[in-house]
């Protein structure tokens, strides 16, 4: 069979993330194998997000440079996925004429079919069509990149949740859970392919198997920790409102498990709650957090924040401001709302102003990066355990932390802190073991998204529980 190249471009969450590598797994039998030059490509696949208007126009404005790339290069097929192809739909194929194909968030496994017909007619096609439950769950793993420690597995689709500003539940449809032993036959893939950890991916992880009457998340992550070979899981979104006291314990009794939790809150004020259609309220998820410390005090936790929601006064704002106060992040996600056409919100009142919204955001992250400058420097001279990912990407030639070595690595902690470190020169000749290796980090200092320090212990092949140990600096 002939090779052909394939692009994909993701924009979006990790779960574009996961659905790039299911196009790459489906595609790869038809001759697609993966290219990172759109120009000399045979097929590109724009895998777009719509959550908020920027992602949107992010995704026309690659399909602007593609229309330029078709005229040098028009046996080229353009294909658009992802939320905004199912948001859109035939309007794509109306508007850009060197769009040959638009593919919603349910087509993928359909994508072979329609790729076939493609290449033999040069027909345009639209499959935007959304199914009630998951009805292809073969287990499909993409292509790994070299040396890739770490791997996205999905256990649900869609959301159920309607929060009012949210675009999820309208481009991906209802909630629906896959198999647990589907999910572990994934997994146990992943493994075998030399993954040490993976992150268990939906929109609502803590509502898993509910609808189906499937096992709980809390058992489905009790499954995993059990399989062998596999070092780390991680998890992510939940909701707040699902986070069961079951699920809480699991952070002490699964040794697997990673010491983060991302718990997105949006706000602070209980007036604004209730309008988002969060079903919490301020006091319920502090409650949560302070569950949560009760069962790993030293857990870290990350949110997700919508700044100048419709209505939102500086009163209201300021108790999203005292909320982060209160519960000290570990970090965080904001942004300036965005109204989305099919999303409830956009239809209410009291829209609050481009400048006020960016005065407010700011304001925001400032207070959180006073928290973590101080909590980073309360690590230094604490020692984490991190999973080795490889040699650390951007870092400046003049950085005090690569002054010792000319050797840099990163891996995380269990926390889901980025640790950069030195490797001295007696362990060069162990670098090729570094990779997807446990390694102890003594932390010397802080940089405002990640942490350096020293390796003191490794490379070796255990997470051993969290794996993290305080000594002396
Ligand atoms: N399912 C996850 C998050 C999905 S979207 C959850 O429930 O938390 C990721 C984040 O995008 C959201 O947490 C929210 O903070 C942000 N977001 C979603 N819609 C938005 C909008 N219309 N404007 C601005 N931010 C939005
Ligand atoms: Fe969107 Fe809310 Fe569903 Fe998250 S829970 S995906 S924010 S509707
Ligand atoms: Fe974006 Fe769709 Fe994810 S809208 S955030 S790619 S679910």
């Amino acid at each position: 069979m002939k090779s052909k190249l394939l692009h994909i471009s993701t924009i979006g969450c990790q779960m574009n993330v996961y659905d790039a590598n299911q196009i790459a797994g489906v595609l790869a039998p038809l001759g697609y194998t993966g290219t990172d030059a759109i120009e000399t490509a045979d097929m590109v696949i724009v895998n777009t997000c719509t959550i908020r208007e920027k992602a949107e126009q992010k995704a026309f404005s690659l399909l602007g440079r593609l229309a330029k790339i078709k005229i040098a290069n028009p046996s080229l097929i353009v294909a658009v996925g992802g939320c905004v192809a199912q948001q859109e739909g035939e309007a794509i194929i109306k508007r850009m004429p060197h769009v040959d194909m638009v593919f919603g968030t349910h087509a993928i496994f359909r994508l072979p079919e329609m790729v076939r017909r493609i290449e033999s007619t040069r027909c345009r096609i639209v499959d935007v069509r959304l199914s009630e439950t998951i009805d292809v769950d073969d287990p499909v793993t993409g292509p790994l990149t070299d040396g890739q420690v770490s791997a996205f597995v999905t256990i649900m689709r869609g959301c159920d949740n309607y929060c009012t500003y949210c675009v999820v539940p309208h481009v991906r449809g209802r909630e629906s859970s896959r198999h647990p032993d589907r999910i572990l036959e994934e997994v146990r893939t992943r493994v075998a392919q030399g993954v040490r950890e993976v992150t268990l991916l939906g929109q609502n992880v803590n509502s898993y198997g509910n609808k189906e009457g499937l096992c709980s998340f809390a058992e489905l992550l009790t499954r995993v920790n059990t399989i062998g070979g596999l070092h780390r899981i991680r998890f992510t979104t939940s909701h707040p409102k699902d986070l069961s006291d079951d699920l809480m314990r699991t952070f002490g009794r699964l040794e697997k498990l990673c010491n983060h939790i991302h718990l997105p809150v949006q706000s602070g004020d209980d007036g604004i709650l209730k309008r988002m259609n969060r079903k919490y309220t301020r006091s319920a998820y502090l409650e949560k957090i302070a569950g949560l410390r009760a069962v790993s005090p030293d857990i870290a936790i990350t949110s997700d924040f919508i700044v100048g929601f419709p209505g939102e006064t500086d009163r209201q704002f300021q108790a999203t401001l005292d909320l982060i106060e209160s519960v000290r992040y570990d970090g965080l996600f904001a942004f300036m709302y965005s109204d989305r056409p099919s999303a409830p919100s956009a239809a209410f009142s009291g829209k609050i102003a481009e400048p006020v919204k960016k005065e407010r955001l700011q304001a925001l992250l400032n207070l959180q990066e006073g928290i973590t400058r101080e909590k980073h420097q309360a690590m230094v001279g604490r020692t984490l355990r991190v999973l080795v990912e490889g040699p650390s990407r951007g870092l400046k030639p003049d950085d005090p932390a690569i002054a010792a070595s000319q050797i840099q690595w990163s891996g995380r902690s269990s926390s889901n802190h980025i640790i950069h470190f030195a490797v001295p020169e007696d362990f060069l000749a162990k670098k090729e073991l570094l990779t997807g290796a446990f390694a102890d980090i003594m932390i010397e200092g802080a940089y405002a998204h990640s942490l350096w320090g020293r390796l003191i212990n490794g490379p070796m092949n255990t997470a051993q529980g969290k794996g993290e140990t305080t000594i002396a600096a």
